[in-house]
């Protein structure tokens, strides 16, 4: 499928009113600051989305709320905000906001206060904290869209870990690498042979041409990717693409840990790299992954810049490195992001059989936001058959020829 110069831009500009990110604000759920980053009383943080900034702050009771940056009498910034008795003061002339963005106190107003109060214009953004994360809805009316509680979401605290990281290019490129799965073997070979106990592992990198299969489900589709181990069995890992961002991973085999990855668009040419890790049944335990991190700025980026091949430790490819970016397997991606430039030009690509799962999710994309230009809802987010808890995926070995849905069955 090749993609229009037209086509480029509707499915990556997010900002001042471009259609895909008023169609993300008003029909999805953004995730915006891993929950561990607002302390009750604590400083407020700013956090930006769609090319908007937001103040994210806990109040005395614990709740999590997010405003607009500025404030609603003279726009100071809510950051600077005394975050005390369950709102936010601004320092400016004392007006209180409360967790909901409402004006509870304008201490700078003669006569009523109550009713000045009701009668400030602000935005309200429904909020909600789950799976680690909390997540904001800044969409308009009243009816906000199905909170996507996706199977990590639903598992106790100890068994889930986020990390987010600000990567300089475009959502997209982000999104398109969680389902590119034939890239795993390859850009994370050393990574992955790292990890060598593990069977899964193994059979990802020696076959790294695997045969996809796909199946449109109601939040997105799933794809097996299938590899043929040449003894009359198949490795499958059977995925999810989830709108409008998420790509759920299958754990490598049973019991071991999963991964979720999400990019979310801070603006046109910026976004938040998410990775969930968790498991299903058992906790956590110290996991080696985020082992003393920083929540909101992990895993590491690319130690250098565009003049220095960002970083790149060509002295340890030589001693066997696969990629000389050692610091995680995600900076090995960011490298990748940042060198397909700001915004990836998807005019100028070659596609090969391998890149199945990244066509499909254009198309999906291209398809909710034409709907949405049309003014409908998009089928894929307003779907009364949408049910983000059955976006299972499952790895595992089959019979060669076997049919790869019963694993997600089981
Ligand atoms: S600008 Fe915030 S109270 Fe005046
Ligand atoms: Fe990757």
């Amino acid at each position: 499928m090749a993609i229009s110069r037209e086509e480029n831009d509707l499915l990556t500009r997010v900002e001042s009113g471009a259609p895909m990110g008023e169609m993300i604000r008003q029909h999805y759920w953004l995730p915006a600051i891993p929950s561990d980053k607002l302390e009750a009383d604590g400083a407020p943080v700013r956090v930006r989305l769609l090319g908007n900034n937001y103040a994210a702050f806990r109040t005395t009771d614990g709740t999590a709320g997010i405003i607009d940056e500025r404030c609603p009498h003279r726009r100071a910034s809510m950051l600077l905000a005394r975050n005390e008795d369950n709102g936010l003061r601004c320092i400016y002339h004392g007006w209180k906001l409360d967790v909901h963005g409402s004006v509870t106190e304008a201490p700078n107003q003669v006569g009523n206060q109550r009713k000045f109060c009701e009668n400030v214009r602000v935005n309200r953004y429904r909020v909600e904290e789950r799976g680690g994360i909390v997540w904001v809805w800044l969409g308009q009316g009243e009816r906000a869209p199905l909170f996507p509680d996706l199977p990590f979401t639903r598992v106790p605290a100890d068994q889930v870990i986020v990390g987010c990281q600000e990567v300089a290019t475009n959502w997209l490129q982000g999104v398109e690498a969680s389902v590119d799965t034939s890239h795993v073997g390859v850009l994370h070979s050393t990574n992955v042979a790292l990890g060598a106990k593990s069977s899964g592992r193994v059979h990802m990198t020696k076959v790294q041409a695997p045969v996809l299969e796909f199946e449109d489900r109601p939040y997105g589709y799933r794809y097996a990717a299938l590899r043929d181990l040449g003894n009359g069995k198949t490795y499958v890992r059977l995925n999810n693409f989830v709108m409008p961002w998420f790509g759920v991973i299958c754990a490598p085999e049973e019991g071991a840990n999963a991964n979720v990855f999400f990019s979310t668009p801070v603006d046109d040419t910026t976004h938040r790299a998410w990775i969930v890790q968790w498991n299903p049944s058992r906790p956590l335990g110290v996991s080696a992954l985020m082992r003393g991190s920083d929540s909101w700025n992990w895993p590491p980026l690319p130690p250098g810049e565009p003049e220095n091949n960002w970083g790149q430790d060509r002295k340890l490819m030589k001693m066997g490195h696969f990629t000389g970016f050692p610091q995680s397997f995600a900076t090995e991606d960011f490298a990748m992001f940042l060198g397909q430039g700001p915004i990836h030009d998807r005019t100028d690509e070659q596609l090969s059989s391998a890149d199945g799962a990244v066509v499909r999710l254009r198309r999906q994309l291209l398809k909710s936001v034409r709907e949405f230009m049309d003014g409908q809802a998009p089928e894929l987010a307003d779907n009364p058959e949408l049910d983000y808890a059955t976006a299972v995926s499952v790895g595992g070995v089959i019979e060669e020829g076997g049919d790869w849905r019963g694993l997600a069955a089981d």
